[in-house]
Formats: structure tokens, sequence, C-alpha cells
């Protein structure tokens, strides 16, 4: 999988027009391609069901919701974006549409002691109807989101998809390591209830990872990568969550 292609060719569908319909063979290349899907952390239970968008309450005209489920431990919410995201790239490189959906509500709350985190609403898309240019997407600018030297992939990390576009990302890039952020601004309030907001933006910054990690290897940098945990509340404005020690 070229996940570094898709990054400039997915999109959010927030309302799915002029499908098609996926075939079997595309479902079972799906389910196939689930279970190949790298986690954060391994010792995290999860499971990835595909059920009609009709059993949720999504309605954006999708086909199907991959539904997200998970053991409620450590960081479970940016384990199940990073392997989230894997799904979203995999989805536009078959043009199938796709859009993380938090907000929506599964019939099934629990699956196997697991409990319900995200979905990703999907449906079959012309290609035309993918992303042209990725530049001309609505994004905070480079020096909001990253110090140092961008290394080619700033301008590329930039694009990851977030709940609301909020970006909650911030990197320092010290010459030999990415000090990667949870970034949010003491005070201010969106549309959304802040622990909401911690909710979404958790999952956010484990889809920021998967990408700044593909970014890293197509531009052929080795890394080492250590996790930290994120249990800070709204009165710190920036908490480390990872870091990359980088060499080319
Ligand atoms: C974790 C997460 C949750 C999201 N939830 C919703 C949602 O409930 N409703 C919606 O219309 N879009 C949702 N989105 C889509 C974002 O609004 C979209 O990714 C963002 O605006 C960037 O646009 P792009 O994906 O087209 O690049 C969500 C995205 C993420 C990453």
């Amino acid at each position: 999988m070229d996940y570094y292609k898709q990054i400039f060719k997915r999109k959010s569908f927030h309302i799915f027009k002029d499908t098609d319909k996926l075939t079997g063979d595309e479902i079972q290349e799906l389910r196939d391609f689930i279970k190949t899907v790298k986690p954060l952390n391994a010792e995290i239970k999860t499971e990835i069901c595909i059920v009609p968008e009709k059993d949720t309450t999504c309605k954006r005209g999708g086909e199907f919701c991959i539904l997200f489920y998970s053991e409620t431990k450590d960081e479970y919410l940016r384990n199940i974006g990073y392997m989230g995201e894997q799904i979203d790239l995999y989805l536009a490189s078959q043009n199938i549409g796709a859009l993380w959906f938090g907000i929506g509500k599964p019939k099934d709350i629990k699956v196997n002691g697991l409990d319900y985190v995200i979905m990703i609403s999907i449906a079959k898309m012309p290609v035309d109807k993918f992303r042209k240019d990725m530049f001309k997407s609505k994004r905070k600018p480079l020096s909001e989101i990253w110090n140092g030297d961008a290394l080619k992939i700033a301008e590329i990390v930039r694009f990851t998809p977030s709940a609301c576009n909020t970006q909650p990302w911030l990197v320092k890039n010290t010459g030999c390591e990415l000090m990667v952020y949870r970034f949010k601004k003491p005070g201010k309030r969106g549309i959304m209830p802040a622990d909401k907001v911690r909710y979404y933006n958790k999952i956010d910054m484990g889809i920021f990872l998967f990408v700044l990690e593909t970014c890293l290897e197509h531009e052929n940098f080795t890394y080492e990568r250590t996790l930290f945990a994120d249990t800070t509340d709204d009165s710190v404005e920036r908490t480390l969550i990872a870091k990359y020690s980088y060499c080319k």
C-alpha cells in the first residue's frame, strides 16, 4: 500500500452522492486489509466491524459503516486513530469514499466486551470525486503547527484530517528529534463540549502519528518512536504525546 500517495487523494465525503455499490469482492478485500492494520499498542484489544450505514445514526448516504470497538485502557483513542487512518487511506486507494464520523452511534455499543469508539462511513465513488489539489484544503498555517526545519514533511502532514478540522497538533523539530504535542488553547471554546473535544482530539493525534510516520518513511528517514501517556486536562496547552528520534 502506497499510503503516501493517498494522503493527496483522500478527503471527507460529508455527503455521498453519485455512489456505486461495493462488490462482494471489494468488501472481502477490505476485510482482508483490515486484518493487516498495525496498532500503536498491540496490548489493547480492538475489533473492527462493517455494518450497513442504515444500522447506525449516520445518514450521509454511505453504504456501510466501519465500526471501531476497543478496550478502554491506556491510550486507546489514539490507537484507534492510528489504525483507522490506515483504513481511511486504503479506502481512497480503492476509490471508496470515507467519512470519519464522530457523532454517530451504532446499534451495538458493545461487541465482545469492547466499547464502541468511532465509525467511518463509506461508499464506492467515481474517481473524479476525490481530492484533486490537497494544497487548496483549509488548514492552519505551517507556522502554527511546526517549529524548526520542515524536512519536506511538515507541508504534507498539515493536511491530516481531524474532528471539526481542529488540527490539535504541534511539532517541534530539535534537529534530531520531533517532539509531538497535542495542542489545546486554554479557554478557547468551540461548538463541542470540552470533554468531547479531548476525546476526538486524542483520536486525531493517532491519525496524525500515522500520517507523520508515512511522511518520514517517504523521505527516507529512519526513526525510533517513544510514546507518552496523554493525561492532562484543559488547563494545559501542550501535552507531549510522542517523540521521534530520526536520522537519514
Ligand atoms: C476523528 C474525526 C471525527 C470526525 N467527525 C465528523 C463528524 O461527526 N461529522 C462530519 O461531518 N465530519 C467529521 N469529521 C470530518 C472532518 O470534519 C474532516 O476530516 C476535516 O474537516 C478535514 O477535511 P478533510 O477530511 O476533507 O481533509 C471527522 C474527522 C475526524 C478525524
